[in-house]
């Protein structure tokens, strides 16, 4: 007998069963929706809804299946359809009838969205603590590498010389946002629902705060059919993930490039390398490219979700359910990329030589030798096309800007004088660039001091929302 057969004359075909049932993935849920559910108990017998001494026996119950499924050890069965039902079945059987008066002046509508919104926020303090170490490992990489020079692209096109710690510090700062995206997100998502009952409420005199308040949550959902009916948290969430895949990818595709030959900027530790089952001498970047190619599969579920909520009435409906699998295959997918990014950066052998000399035997520093014609009072658009002519004839006599002599440049303009071979080093070019947030050295390490502050600031929001989600377990 179903736990709702009342009504029902007929038992549920098994495809029905199969179809509709959501245990297989939302027994992920089951340590939350006990924590929810012995808090939600002990308010119904603060409120004298239900007597104390039921109270206790239920609670001691809910820790006994708690502990059992956690524990492998209960049958979770599709013929009890999700979690919250296969929760209270165990109940029943571990303590009898009593194990019943559990789900008064509750619904497993608003029981649901409080198992998600308990699980998310959990997620939320452990990928902001991964970021954090992603963050520390390219800080690490910036620290080792303020005096390394590499050309920086446009177009994938040399462009200009930059100091490989600008770029990890670029990094850095996206990888910031997504913290503070999680981090702002975390306040939306931590609102209760429970007490929204179906959609309307109950008529139970319950106390939402009490429930809220034991569960650490920082308030309560204003409107009942609004608790039941939001997964707007879930979409949140997925497309702030989204983002941090994007970055992540973004960052993958570099090393990808970095470590190839044609490259050859940098090596990936052996460790985070894979070989080929044919060619002996292969060493492919595999986990970058996975990373990467996940990113697929978080923007899918954000997609996913998006129009599963897209033109649903209020309040709950079934098609909620779908907000299951791609959230936690999204969390999923960022814990363990973010898991090998870290140690990943932090082993990533940079070869300074290779990035020097493709900044040497280049002409990333043409700009320089423009401006520095403005400096001599000629106006931006004819230095520009003065450098152009010398880039030509540079590249027509297999030469680079530092190989002219100084009659060869002062064919081209007059205004060129013998301080021009300190203008166009490398190192010159990088530290004339010295504007705020710029790659000048003095510069980077601007950032890299405005990024240990805000590293604090990260710190200091985890330790205060891990605490608020530890406060509780329901193990005796
Ligand atoms: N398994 C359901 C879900 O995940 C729980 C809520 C079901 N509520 C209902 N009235 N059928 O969405």
């Amino acid at each position: 007998m179903k736990l709702w057969g009342g009504r029902f004359t007929k038992p549920t075909n098994e495809l029905v069963d199969e179809y509709t049932a959501s245990i297989r993935f939302d027994q992920k849920l089951a340590k939350y929706d006990i924590q929810g559910s012995l808090a939600h108990v002990e308010m119904l017998a603060k409120c004298g809804i239900i007597p104390e001494s039921d109270a206790k026996t239920i609670a001691k119950g809910l820790k006994v299946v708690g502990q059992k499924i956690l524990a492998g050890e209960a049958e979770l069965t599709e013929a009890n359809e999700d979690i919250h039902m296969n929760v209270e079945k165990l109940l029943i059987d571990e303590i009898g009838p009593v194990g019943g008066k559990l789900h008064t002046g509750r619904s497993r509508n608003d029981q649901v969205a409080l198992d998600m919104r308990l699980y998310l926020r959990e997620a939320l303090v452990t990928l902001s603590q991964q970021l954090v170490e992603v963050q520390q490992a390219l800080f690490t990489q910036a620290k080792d590498n303020l005096d390394t020079v590499l050309p920086g692209y446009t177009h994938l096109q040399r462009a200009q010389p930059v100091l490989f710690a600008h770029h990890m510090m670029a990094y850095v700062f996206m990888f910031q946002r997504d913290v503070e995206r999680l981090a702002d997100s975390f306040k939306r998502v931590n609102q209760s629902p429970l007490g929204a009952g179906a959609l309307a409420g109950t008529s139970f005199p319950i106390d939402r705060h009490f429930v809220a308040e034991k569960l650490n949550f920082d308030g309560i959902c204003d409107n009942s059919l609004d608790a039941v009916s939001d997964r707007d948290f879930v979409i949140e969430f997925l497309s702030n993930a989204s983002l941090v895949s994007a970055h992540l990818s973004r960052l993958c595709e570099e090393l990808v490039q970095w470590s190839s030959a044609e490259f050859n900027f940098v090596e990936l530790d052996d460790a985070f390398c894979t070989g080929s089952s044919m060619m002996p001498q292969k060493k492919n970047p595999d986990v970058a490219e996975l990373v990467r190619g996940k990113t697929g599969r978080v923007y899918g579920h954000l997609i996913g979700m998006l129009t599963t909520l897209k033109g649903l009435p209020l309040a709950y409906n079934k098609d909620m359910q779908e907000d299951k699998e791609g959230m936690f295959d999204t969390v999923e997918t960022l814990k363990g990329a973010l898991a090998l990014f870290a140690p990943m950066i932090e082993t990533m052998d940079v070869k300074k030589e290779n990035m020097y000399q493709a900044v040497a035997k280049d002409y990333s520093n043409a700009t320089d030798l423009a401006d520095y014609l403005v400096g001599k009072d000629l106006p931006f658009r004819d230095a520009h096309a003065v450098v152009g002519q010398v880039v030509l004839h540079c590249i027509n006599e297999g030469k680079f800007l530092l190989d002219l002599s100084l009659e060869q440049f002062q064919t081209f303009s007059t205004l060129i004088d013998k301080d021009i071979y300190d203008v166009l080093s490398p190192k010159a070019v990088v530290n004339a660039r010295n504007v705020a947030g710029g790659t000048a050295k003095n510069r980077v390490e601007e950032q890299m001091t405005k990024a240990e502050k805000l590293f604090e600031n990260n710190s200091a929001w985890i330790e205060v929302h891990a605490n608020k989600i530890e406060a509780f377990s329901f193990e005796d």
